[in-house]
């Protein structure tokens, strides 16, 4: 593979010797360099620096001269639940008309219409949807990505979701880690027995999923109406002797604990957080878990956005991601993500970017390979339009500006 030299950046960003988990005030610090030079060897940085610094070109070299644009690196979705059936565009119907989300998945839609679609639908047909969405994804800039089951929630179907997830990361060139998430609702024959359901999950999903190694963590949508924050720590407990870390969902209906668990468990990741009292926020400030927001989730089902201002002030590691589904954010758009931070939660565009490119990849433990413009990791990188300034990313929230993507070394949008 000859090597790339982009050449003439406007402005090379989120540039790093060192990859932290960002918390507080580091997080609006987003080092970058004007005027610079990026080389890619095989499929990874191998060089960069500002123009001045760049020395005669040696051997074959494709050059690309970015005049006027940003590079930065492509974005690392840490929460989506790619992997669905149908969309549920009757439900949006349902919202506009004036129920809410509990209320819909009270009446067996929601997640469980989401299930009953997914178990009369073959793992051949998931994959290729799924793959669909991912080729989506990837042309919007994002080069790692998170993906949920949880719409099996019976065995067969909670291993069909993940072999559909395996066969997408032995299949795409972007970095993906898989969740198992059978503790996403109670299915109907449980709703009286919700122990019978944990029963189901502990012993015979997870040694299953533990036995064909399709798992990296466990989620649990600990919420009121779903899972308690005593059930999730149980699940999750399990979940851990399968070696899966937790990752969980909290605090996004009701304030109810689930930020509490997922520290007191080391989660890696608490996520949602549209309902934060004091005690939650500082248990998350004082943690190293990180607080995953996903603000499309909240703008789609009009529930006030993450206060993002709070948590990064209060010092809590933030990221930022899609929470791409078919109930409460079908759109796995990272653009729209980073904006709709910094138009409705008041991030700055510096913390925004941060916490969608290294914080993500942190939330998925992919912190020291991706994630950043540093010497040594994986080439995935987004080349814009030109444009004016890198705030004008978020401002100019309807267009999209990313014009190349490059994933471990290969232009997939170019
Ligand atoms: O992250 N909140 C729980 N799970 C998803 C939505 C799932 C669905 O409605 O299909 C979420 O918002
Ligand atoms: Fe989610």
């Amino acid at each position: 593979m000859p090597a790339t030299l982009i050449t003439n950046i406007k402005q090379l960003v989120n540039v790093r010797a060192q990859s932290p988990v960002l918390r507080g005030k580091e997080l609006a610090e987003l080092p970058c360099i004007e005027n610079a030079y990026l080389l890619v060897e095989d499929d990874t940085i191998a060089e960069f620096g500002p123009m001045s610094a760049l020395r005669q070109a040696q051997g074959d070299r494709q050059v690309i001269d970015a005049s006027g644009c940003l590079v930065l690196p492509a974005w690392c979705d840490s929460h989506t639940h790619l992997v669905f059936a149908a969309s549920r565009e009757s439900e949006f119907i349902d919202k506009i008309k004036g129920l809410s989300y509990a209320e819909i998945a009270a009446r067996g839609g929601g997640i469980l219409n989401s299930a009953r679609r997914l178990q009369q639908t073959s793992e051949d047909e998931l994959f290729r949807l799924a793959w669909q969405r991912l080729e989506e994804v990837s042309r919007l800039g994002t080069g790692a990505i998170e993906i949920k089951s949880g719409y099996g929630l019976t065995v067969e179907t909670e291993l069909k979701m993940l072999r559909v997830i395996k066969r997408l990361k032995e299949t795409s060139p972007l970095s993906i880690k898989a969740t198992f998430l059978g503790a996403h609702t109670y299915p109907p024959e449980y709703k009286d027995n919700h122990q019978g359901y944990i029963d189901l999950i502990t012993q015979q999903m997870l040694p299953a999923i533990a036995a064909e190694k399709l798992a990296d963590y466990i989620d649990v949508f600990c919420e009121t109406g779903f899972f308690s924050p005593e059930e999730t720590t149980a699940i999750c407990r399990a979940g851990m002797q399968y070696g899966l870390k937790p990752k969980i969902h909290a605090n996004q209906l009701n304030c109810s604990g689930g930020t509490q668990a997922g520290v007191a468990l080391g989660a890696v990741s608490v996520d949602h957080l549209e309902t934060m009292d004091e005690e939650a926020i500082r248990a998350l400030a004082g943690s190293n878990t990180i607080g995953t927001l996903l603000p499309t989730a909240a703008f789609f089902l009009r529930m006030p956005f993450q206060p993002a201002r709070a948590l990064a002030d209060a010092g809590c590691a933030l990221a930022l991601a899609s929470d791409f589904n078919p109930g409460s954010s079908p759109s796995g758009n990272m653009n729209l993500v980073v904006a709709m931070s910094c138009i409705q939660m008041k991030l700055l565009p510096e913390e925004a970017i941060n916490a969608a490119t290294l914080n993500g990849a942190h939330a998925m433990e992919l912190g020291q390979e991706l994630g950043s413009i540093t010497v040594g990791k994986k080439a995935n990188l987004i080349v814009t339009r030109p444009v004016p300034s890198l705030a004008y990313l978020p401002y100019a929230f309807g267009s999209n500006l990313v014009d190349k993507v490059m994933i471990r070394g290969v232009w997939t949008v170019f």
